[in-house]
């Protein structure tokens, strides 16, 4: 049982900054996600924690343990990693059975251990065979398996289930999910599917550039973004974020109008001027006559998705998205002209310069009074 403390942790590789001075807490018995676009530091970071890979400046506690230099044997950290070597000349029952025989675990229990691990990860029917003849999948689920029956205080993942198909990937996530609650193992889970971090994690440290940019529950991140990094990354299609100019209570740009709330602008503190506006596809409403306050475009694109379709028009050069019930959208098609509005209580603004939020959307204050 341990939590995991990081102080102003740095890395560097020559002149290249990897890792800029994060800090953190994860609770002890916590899940985490580093989540963030490939490059962001995720590994650096776990690489560090596990003990591999020596900071150039900062402080990891384990426990309360300063382990900051320390080998990673001396850390009791559990691993698997994206692709791990598993011991080619042991059975897959033998690569189990390995980190407990060294621990001086009995037969007996050792084989009640594994054949449990086993049978949650579905390879029971494996344990006899080489390690040569497995699926990468199976391969895979032996690597969890020999970090989950160690004792360990704490478990790290690197995309250990991304390689895997996705009905498997998907029932992997379920798993995952209850055991890591089931034995209360503070957990590391770095990820780039944004879906896994939103199912899984008690909370999401959204990373990038090296650097954290929100450290907190799913739905936080999701419907009250730091920044406009945050509120692009998270989400499936990504936020419409646009740059517009604020006068009198409206925010406009070519062929883009809202009406925003005064009350809200004043509690945030808005002046007018130049903001950049977000707005998620899912809240954009659709209609076939025009909208008060609304705006008017014309649909590029039409794509169906089972019980919604996604629109797509453009607004200044780029793509904006919108997303709606096949009911309300059904007869609309590619090349006609319709009628939108950005409902005041669903827009968030960001400082056109540093993209932090300005102003979260007004709805996000009750659900998360
Ligand atoms: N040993 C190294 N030498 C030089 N640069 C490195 C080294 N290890 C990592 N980097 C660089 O540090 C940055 C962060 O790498 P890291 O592996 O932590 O990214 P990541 O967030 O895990 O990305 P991915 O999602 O692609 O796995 C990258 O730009 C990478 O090229
Ligand atoms: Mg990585």
């Amino acid at each position: 049982m341990a939590e995991v403390r990081v102080e102003r942790l740095h890395r560097s590789f020559g002149e290249f900054t990897a890792v800029a001075d994060i800090s953190f807490t994860i609770a002890d018995g916590e899940f985490v996600f580093f989540l963030g676009p490939s490059g962001c530091g995720k590994t650096t970071t776990l690489r560090m924690i596990a003990g591999l890979l020596m900071p150039s400046d900062g402080r990891i506690e384990l426990g309360g343990r300063n382990v900051t230099y320390l080998k990673p044997r001396y850390r009791n950290v559990g691993m698997v990693f994206q692709s791990n070597v598993l011991y080619h000349h042991l059975s897959v029952y033998e690569n189990l059975a390995y980190p407990l025989k060294v621990r001086g675990l009995s037969s007996s229990a050792t084989r009640a251990k594994v054949e449990e691990v086993a049978a949650m990860l579905q390879i029971s029917d494996t344990l006899r065979r080489g390690t040569d003849s497995l699926s990468g999948g199976q391969a895979q689920r032996v690597a969890i398996g020999r970090m989950l029956v160690r004792d360990a205080d704490v478990f790290l993942m690197d995309e250990p289930i991304s390689h895997l198909d996705a009905k498997l990937r998907a029932h992997m996530r379920a798993e995952l999910r209850h055991l890591q609650k089931q034995l209360g193992r503070t957990t590391v889970f770095v990820s780039h599917d944004q879906l896994e971090a939103m199912s899984m994690a008690d909370r999401i440290a959204v990373m990038n550039n090296g650097a954290v940019q929100q450290f907190a529950p799913p739905q936080e991140v999701f419907d009250r973004p730091a920044n406009a990094f945050v509120a692009g990354f998270v989400g499936e299609p990504q936020m419409n974020i646009l740059p517009v100019q604020l006068a009198d209570g409206r925010a406009q740009a070519e062929g883009f109008s809202a009406d925003l709330d005064t009350h809200w602008l004043a509690r945030n503190r808005i002046s007018p001027g130049a903001h950049d506006l977000g707005i998620r596809p899912e809240h954009l409403e659709l209609s076939a006559h025009p909208l008060p306050g609304g705006f008017t475009t014309t649909l590029e694109v039409v794509e169906p998705m089972g019980p919604e379709n996604l629109l797509t028009f453009t607004l200044g050069g780029r793509d904006f998205k919108l997303r709606r019930p096949t009911g309300e959208s059904d007869r609309f098609r590619e090349g006609d002209r319709v009628h939108l509005r950005a409902p005041a209580d669903h827009i968030y603004l960001f400082d056109h310069a540093t993209g932090r939020t300005l102003a979260q959307a007004a709805f996000t204050d009750r659900s998360h009074a």
